[in-house]
């Protein structure tokens, strides 16, 4: 199954929160060289603000990315987004608290994020679940393959020569969203996991080493980008609805952010395609920028 980007319609006048079979995918856009207008920079906790400050070339893309990350969930959960904690999940391999990110208000929303080059991948579902996204590469990444299963590199193998650099990265995108879906990444290595090249790629099968009661999908990321979620529903790929639509961050107070009035900030919710701004769905966000608190304003259509 591969899951293309939605044509621009309007989008309901609720996030509603996804079904443990269904998984909201989100593609931000963002400009790796600007920084985040200061009013939506001051929706980040002090952990995600150190954290930012300590990245040396991908500072503004962080801040973008998490920002981004913020007004999703606090769309979804009807929470003001800086209100929105985090947590990290027991590792699997070490018990540690660095696994997969998790919202500590609601173990039930589960969400993962990808960041490449000026793309960010969000995926929120009511079940565990990992996404990720690489921008093209040059080459074919014979170093990759060497490391991946070995029904995966017999299948790479047998390519035509110019298709292997992009089943490669479809590979890649296929095995890391799995890999953050269950939070250990990519410690273990990449060999005894079996994701496979997706149907673009290889006919259906499941070698030893597949993952039992996950299902993992190719996804038509923009901009040519390699892109795929993994989910744990138990159920079959058919089952697995999955909804993409684009998510933008207008400069605060910009004409595009719908000429909100006062030190708001509003998340625009469409298709990157959508022309009409009449059909756009405005989630409205007012933010206190002296308390830093912010309250949720709901959604219109404007
Ligand atoms: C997790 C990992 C695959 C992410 O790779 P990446 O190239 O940074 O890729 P992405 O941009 O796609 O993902 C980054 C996001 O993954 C998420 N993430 C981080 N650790 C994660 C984990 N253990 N499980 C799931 N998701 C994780 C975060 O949201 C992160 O975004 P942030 O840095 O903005 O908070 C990679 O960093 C990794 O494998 N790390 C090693 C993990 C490890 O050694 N664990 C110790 C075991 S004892």
């Amino acid at each position: 199954m591969s899951v293309p980007t939605d044509r621009p319609r309007p989008l309901p006048a609720e996030l509603v929160l996804p079904t443990p079979s269904t998984v909201d995918v989100w593609w931000l856009d963002v400009d790796a060289h600007h920084a985040a207008p200061d009013g939506l920079s001051r929706l980040l906790d002090p952990e995600e603000t150190q954290r930012a400050s300590a990245f040396r070339r991908d500072r503004d893309r962080y801040r973008q990315a998490h920002i981004g990350l913020r007004l999703l969930i606090g769309a979804y959960l009807q929470l003001p987004p800086a209100e929105v904690t985090f947590m990290r999940l027991p590792c699997p391999l070490c018990g540690a608290a660095h696994g997969r990110p998790s919202v500590a208000a609601n173990r039930s929303l589960h969400f993962s994020l990808s960041h490449s080059r000026d793309l960010i991948a969000y995926a929120l579902s009511a079940s565990p679940v990992g996404i990720d996204v690489e921008a093209p590469q040059g080459g074919d990444m014979p170093d990759v393959v060497a490391q991946f299963h070995p029904a995966e590199i017999t299948a790479i193998g047998s390519l035509p020569p110019s298709r292997r650099a992009a089943a490669t990265l479809q590979c890649w995108v296929r095995k890391e969203a799995y890999l953050k879906a269950i939070g250990t990444g990519i410690a273990r290595g990449l060999g005894t996991t079996y994701a496979g090249l997706g149907e673009r790629y290889e006919p259906t099968g499941r070698p030893p080493g597949t993952p039992q009661g996950w299902s993992i999908v190719d996804l038509e990321a923009p901009h040519g980008y390699a892109g795929a979620f993994a989910v744990s529903t138990g159920a079959s790929l058919s089952a697995i609805t999955a909804h993409t639509r684009t998510l933008t961050l207008p400069q605060t107070n910009s004409p595009a952010a719908g000429g909100a009035p006062g030190p708001g900030v509003v998340l625009v919710a469409g298709d990157e395609d959508a022309t009409d701004p009449g059909k756009r769905l405005l989630v409205a966000t007012r933010m206190n920028p002296a308390s830093k608190a912010a309250s949720f304003g709901g959604m219109k259509l404007e």
